[in-house]
């Protein structure tokens, strides 16, 4: 496995691989790498010639300095991992300058109103942050496909945009949320969970499920009220939003139309780490 530290470096990289022919596939991280991301690279694996990864913790999608600061790092072992997965030829770890020529500004997207839903109000910036990232990575890496997991469901439909608008050759792909034996989605962030936390961590699964048992059978407001009252009931867990969206357009609902698909999301604090899930209405 290559290891690219250059925005040069990866550009003669992509630029050689390309004039051969070959099909690049793509996942952006900001490593503390798991089972989920190694299910991205599988992905990548099966339907392109060459498998990029990236590991950047992207200062500018970080609306609180805290959750930066204390965002788990260790590149050593996420190499590790990289060559034990055996799906992943090149890994491109580049510093600040060589994304951020200009300094650490972002760009102001429109995605047609997807950023100001959910994330887009509790995290401010956090989209353009994220856009402004991925944007100048997938000029870099000129992927054909792009990988991204549906554990960040905004993230995924706001990329999609993303590629839509600024690249349209890139084929953006969601792949499934890879969870716990207890069913807590996989994410970087759960390495700063105690073993009781991450014990306890399983309620937001569990609460998802039911929010999928009670669909088309309780109303919206009533669902709403029972998910508060699951998370009140629990001192070491904070809900910070719970909504039931239109998968497409990550409205809010009131109602469930029949001829509209939903989605369940959910973020909790857990001690005073932030954990993101959704989940598929059925
Ligand atoms: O999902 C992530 O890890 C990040 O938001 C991404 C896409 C790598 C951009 O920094």
């Amino acid at each position: 496995m290559r290891i690219i530290k250059r925005k040069k470096d990866i550009e003669a990289f992509v630029e050689r691989n390309k004039e051969m022919g070959l099909k690049i596939g793509f996942a952006p991280t900001m490593g503390a790498l798991h089972a989920g991301h190694i299910s991205l690279y599988a992905a990548a694996r099966k339907e392109n010639d060459l498998v990029i990864s990236s590991i950047f913790v992207n200062p500018t999608q970080f609306n609180n300095p805290e959750d930066l600061e204390k965002y788990p790092r260790d590149v050593e072992s996420d190499l590790q991992l990289l060559r034990e997965s055996g799906f992943v030829d090149a890994v491109y770890l580049p510093e600040i300058a060589d994304l951020y020529p200009e300094g650490l500004a972002t760009k102001n997207y429109d995605f047609g109103g997807l950023e100001n839903e959910m994330e887009g109000k509790f995290r401010p910036g956090h989209f353009n942050g994220v856009g402004t990232v991925v944007e100048e990575l997938f000029r870099q890496v000129k992927p054909d496909n792009a990988y991204f997991g549906d554990k960040d469901y905004q993230q995924l439909a706001i990329v999609k945009k993303l590629a839509a608008q600024v690249n349209p050759q890139i084929s953006i792909h969601g792949v499934g949320i890879h969870r716990e034996e207890n069913g807590l989605a996989m994410s970087s962030r759960n390495q700063r969970l105690t073993a009781d936390q991450r014990a306890a961590a399983k309620l937001i699964f569990e609460t998802l499920n039911k929010v999928n048992d009670w669909f088309r059978i309780i109303t919206v407001p009533e669902i709403n009220r029972r998910v508060k009252a699951i998370f009140d009931a629990e001192k070491d867990m904070q809900l910070e939003y719970f909504e039931i969206a239109d998968e497409e357009t990550l409205q809010q609902t009131d109602f469930f139309y029949k001829d509209r698909s939903y989605r369940a999301f959910l973020v909790v604090f857990v001690g005073d780490v932030r954990l993101i899930d959704n989940l598929h209405l059925d």
